[in-house]
């Protein structure tokens, strides 16, 4: 984990034929988590992966899979990817009534909880469960699909959030997710955040999947740990 940065390999733009052998590939380049993208098409305008593709995932690859759940009230469906083999669960502070609650709910069932963030959302809409989280997700792209385009504003936000973390407000871990490349990783990362979620950055680098971790990886190398 060079630097201390997690890099969270997004799933959603792999190819989905050959999913086993993909995520092998991504395990020995040295990614550090898998990211499940759940989309509801409500939500956002897309639809994608339940707990099936979790449970698969799950039997492959021993690396923590990290569930980024873009689902509109997703409080009934947080068991069944608990079951599934989550190692975190993130919902979005827009599509939660009950953030708090929800919070809590995954915690019991022994799932690290995560709280993502659109890129129009203000950081102070997470102030009240910062004590609470184990993971802050900042959104860098309007979410919905692979290869969105990448918002350098965001970079502000997880400033903020990360002074906020400095301050002890959070024990979260800061994550960012959306446009993650070569060009953005040092900015983001020197911006606080420790954990990069990439896509297309990893799985259509055009020399492989091996090839866009390091490369990732190689990028972040001038930023401390
Ligand atoms: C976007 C998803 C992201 C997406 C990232 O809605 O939450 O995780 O897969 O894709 P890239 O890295 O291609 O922007
Ligand atoms: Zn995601």
């Amino acid at each position: 984990m060079p630097g201390g940065h997690i890099i969270s390999a997004s799933i959603l733009a792999a190819d989905f034929t050959r999913l086993g052998e993909v995520l092998r590939e991504t395990e020995a380049a040295g990614a550090n988590w898998i990211h499940l993208d759940v989309m509801d098409g409500h939500f956002v305008p897309n639809l994608t992966m339940g707990p099936f593709i979790v449970e698969a995932c799950r039997r492959v690859t021993d690396l923590p899979l990290d569930v980024h759940l873009m689902v509109e009230s997703p409080e009934g469906l947080l068991p069944a990817f608990a079951q599934a083999g989550a190692t975190w669960l993130t919902v979005h502070v827009e599509a939660c009534l009950h953030i708090h609650k929800t919070l809590e709910a995954i915690q019991e069932l022994g799932v690290k909880a995560g709280v993502a963030l659109n890129p129009g959302t203000p950081a102070a809409a997470i102030s009240e469960v910062l004590p609470l989280v184990d993971l802050i997700l900042v959104m860098s792209v309007d979410p919905g699909f692979a290869g969105g385009k990448y918002i350098p504003t965001v970079v502000d936000k997880i400033r903020l959030i990360r002074k906020w973390h400095d301050e002890e407000k959070t024990r979260g871990l800061i994550s960012v997710d959306g446009g993650i490349s070569v060009e953005t990783a040092l900015s983001v990362s020197r911006a606080g955040a420790e954990v990069l979620v990439a896509a297309s950055a990893i799985f259509k680098h055009p020399q492989g999947i091996r090839a866009g971790v390091e490369a990732l990886q190689a990028s972040l190398q001038a930023t401390p740990a």
